[in-house]
């Protein structure tokens, strides 16, 4: 019933989509502004944009059948899969859409010399903000309707814990989550450690995400990311819409603000991903899905016990010998 309700209200935003797109495509053969090859591309890229939202929203809710189907995260032989497939498809389609904005953004603002033509700095931006466009509705939809919260912060052990993972990341619970495996002499190490445990900074359980990815990562990306894409819309829908200058002011420089926040958040959010060989497993799991069950045990032992909970899967055995009884068969065997 809940899966029912939630189906609806994808249908209903893609209704008010198309019927978005259908106003779009009328208003914009009035064209109220002279035109030029930049006006164009940016109509163009306006009268795109729905149907981009839409495809985003579709895939993601086939996605969601599909993860209820396969079960979502789950032990499988001497590995654990940590994503599905589209998760990992919408994180690098949403991160190369981020870079190709930032850079482009960049350039646009004068930021970075480019010598040549601007055409194509407009339109590689519309590229990147349409990789976007994709990607924010298709995660949204896909966790919305199956499921998978686990980024956002339930408690406040959650904030505990994050500071927890930064004196791990400086080196003083050991090597095994530090950056670049500092390896802090004992004597010095050891007792800054059972003074910090005194305080209640003891190991995190270990759930299937960590502390400081939900509530200093993802939380924040998710702001970010929205007013991006908000004031973005609205600077695009502008060529269809008239709309006053001081709103398109007010719009550009939140949409700048934004892009700032998001060229901070990408140094914050790689970091601990690439300093602290620890969290590398991760992001190998970004790209295989998979995590090694050994890993999970060490490092995410909250997250191990859910899984034990689940039926183990165990990898299918492909076999190129044909089975006896096929032979036998062939052979007119019964
Ligand atoms: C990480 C994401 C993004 C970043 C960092 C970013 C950054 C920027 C920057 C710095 C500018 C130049 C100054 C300005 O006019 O505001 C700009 C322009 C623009 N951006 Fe974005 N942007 C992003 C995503 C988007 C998205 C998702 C859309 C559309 C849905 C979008 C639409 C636009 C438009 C229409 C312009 C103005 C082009 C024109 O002058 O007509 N941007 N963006
Ligand atoms: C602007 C571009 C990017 C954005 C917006 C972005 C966003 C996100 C978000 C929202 C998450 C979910 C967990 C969290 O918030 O920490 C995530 C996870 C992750 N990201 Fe990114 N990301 C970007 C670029 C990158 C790049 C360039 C890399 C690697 C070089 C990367 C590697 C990862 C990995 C490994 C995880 C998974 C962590 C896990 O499995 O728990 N990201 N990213």
């Amino acid at each position: 019933m809940k899966r029912l309700g939630k189906l609806g209200i994808a249908l209903v935003v893609g209704s008010w989509l198309t019927i978005g797109v259908v106003a779009a495509q009328t208003l914009a053969q009035r064209n109220w502004v002279p035109e030029s090859a930049f006006f164009n591309d940016a109509l163009t890229f306006a009268r795109i944009a729905p149907f981009i939202v839409a495809f985003g929203i579709l895939i993601g809710i086939w996605q969601a059948r599909n993860a209820l189907l396969k079960g979502g995260d789950r032990i499988v032989g001497q590995s654990v899969v940590r994503h599905d497939r589209g998760t990992t498809i919408a994180h690098w389609v949403n991160a190369t859409g981020s870079i190709v904005s930032l850079a482009t953004g960049a350039i646009i603002l004068g930021w970075v010399h480019w010598p040549a033509e601007l055409r194509i700095v407009f339109l590689l931006h519309f590229v990147g903000a349409a990789l976007k466009l994709y990607a924010v509705p298709n995660h949204l939809t896909r966790h919305g309707v199956a499921g998978g919260f686990g980024l956002i912060p339930r408690s406040w052990a959650a904030l505990r814990d994050t500071v927890t993972e930064m004196f791990e990341y400086a080196g003083f619970f050991g090597r095994d989550r530090a950056a670049f495996g500092i390896p802090w002499p004992k004597g010095f190490r050891q007792p800054i450690a059972r003074y910090l445990r005194g305080f209640g900074f003891k190991k995190p359980e270990g759930g299937k995400y960590l502390a400081a990815e939900q509530v200093l990562s993802y939380p924040v990306w998710g702001i970010l990311t929205v007013v991006v894409v908000i004031t973005g819309l609205i600077k695009t829908l502008r060529y269809v819409y008239p709309m006053p200058s001081p709103f398109i002011g007010m719009t550009t420089m939140v949409h700048d603000l934004a892009a700032i926040g998001i060229a901070v958040m990408l140094l914050v959010h790689l970091a601990p991903l690439l300093l602290v060989p620890g969290n590398w497993p991760l992001l190998k799991s970004m790209l295989t899905t998979r995590v090694p069950v050994q890993y999970v045990k060490d490092h995410h032992p909250a997250w191990y016990q859910q899984l034990l909970r689940k039926p183990a899967v165990s990898e299918p055995v492909v076999s190129v010998a044909p089975r006896a009884d096929a032979v036998a068969s062939l052979k007119g065997g019964d």
